[in-house]
């Protein structure tokens, strides 16, 4: 069994990052600039922001967040955005989500200028990724292509299960895997919290992806002997340790990793991978808007 260590591989990808943005302001010119949207004060939201401005920071790329409270309307978040769509010294902009109820996430996502969609949330993106075109593709299910390509995992013919049909997950993973690509071109179910099943399902798949954040839902008996199991699963749940609790992926671990032939750790699989994969996309803005 090999472990898909997305932290050692998120570490080399943020090097050749921090490389090619020496390189951008060595000649003079300015660098990447990921604006970020915050509303209210969610703590796992200040979590996800803060992990976004230190990794912005350390591949040398300038950060802003903009925090407004609780109480801003969705007229005056639309003009936000507005403005920092227009702004030419913003490459990239994300909101982050979720949003309070009285704000429609769609009219805010809508509103984001499809290149510097760094979330790859806007419909535009969503399109163009589906039709193969260049798109900038949502960070998780990017980062988990990312890390299968980094260890050369065979995917050609496999079959595939994707656990959660999110619009951020398990939908766009699901298109991905299917492309005529590498890593691609699966045969891919995917099963939801309405699907019969799902451990018979599992069972016949060469890969499993569960992005359906229930706590060590996939369990042993539902594994094939040499499956690829990718964890997007993180969950706190309380424990007899230093911290009071432990962070537990979808995927019973000590199971499941006695069948698979390759598996994602959590913490330390997919997360790194999805942080990264949001610093690739605002490199990959940075050209489109500043050419
Ligand atoms: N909330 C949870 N995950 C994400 C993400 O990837 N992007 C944004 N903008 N909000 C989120």
């Amino acid at each position: 069994m090999i472990i898909l260590d997305g932290k050692k591989i998120s570490m080399e990808i943020k090097k050749e990052i921090s490389e090619t943005v020496k390189a951008i302001v060595a000649a003079g010119k300015p660098a990447p600039h990921l604006a970020a949207i915050l509303v209210g004060n969610d703590g796992a939201s200040e979590t996800y922001v803060g992990h976004k401005e230190k990794d912005c920071r350390e591949v040398g790329f300038r950060s802003t967040v903009l925090r407004f409270p609780d109480s801003i309307s969705q007229e005056e978040l639309l003009s936000e955005i507005v403005r920092l769509n227009s702004d030419g010294e913003v490459t990239g902009l994300i909101v982050q989500l979720p949003l309070p109820k009285h704000i429609s996430e769609r009219a805010v996502i809508e509103a984001i200028n499809p290149d510097k969609d760094v979330d790859g949330f806007h419909p535009a993106n969503v399109g163009r990724m589906v039709t193969g075109f260049p798109a900038f593709v949502s960070a998780t299910p990017d980062g988990i292509i990312e890390l299968m390509k980094r260890y050369g995992i065979e995917t050609a013919g496999k079959n595939c299960v994707v656990l959660g049909r999110s619009n951020i997950v398990g939908r766009p993973m699901a298109n991905l895997l299917s492309r005529k690509a590498y890593p691609g071109d699966c045969t891919v179910t995917v099963c939801h919290s309405r699907s019969r099943n799902i451990g018979e399902i599992c069972a016949g798949a060469d890969i499993i992806v569960a992005a359906l954040g229930v706590p060590e839902f996939l369990t042993g008996d539902m594994v094939k002997e040499g499956a690829v199991v990718i964890d997007v699963g993180i969950t706190r749940v309380k424990a007899d340790n230093r911290n009071g609790f432990r962070l537990v992926g979808d995927v019973k671990f000590d199971e499941v990793s006695a069948k698979a032939s390759f598996i994602t750790p959590v913490p330390g699989g997919v997360g790194p991978m999805t942080r990264v994969a949001l610093l690739k996309n605002t490199l990959k803005a940075y050209y489109l808007i500043k050419n």
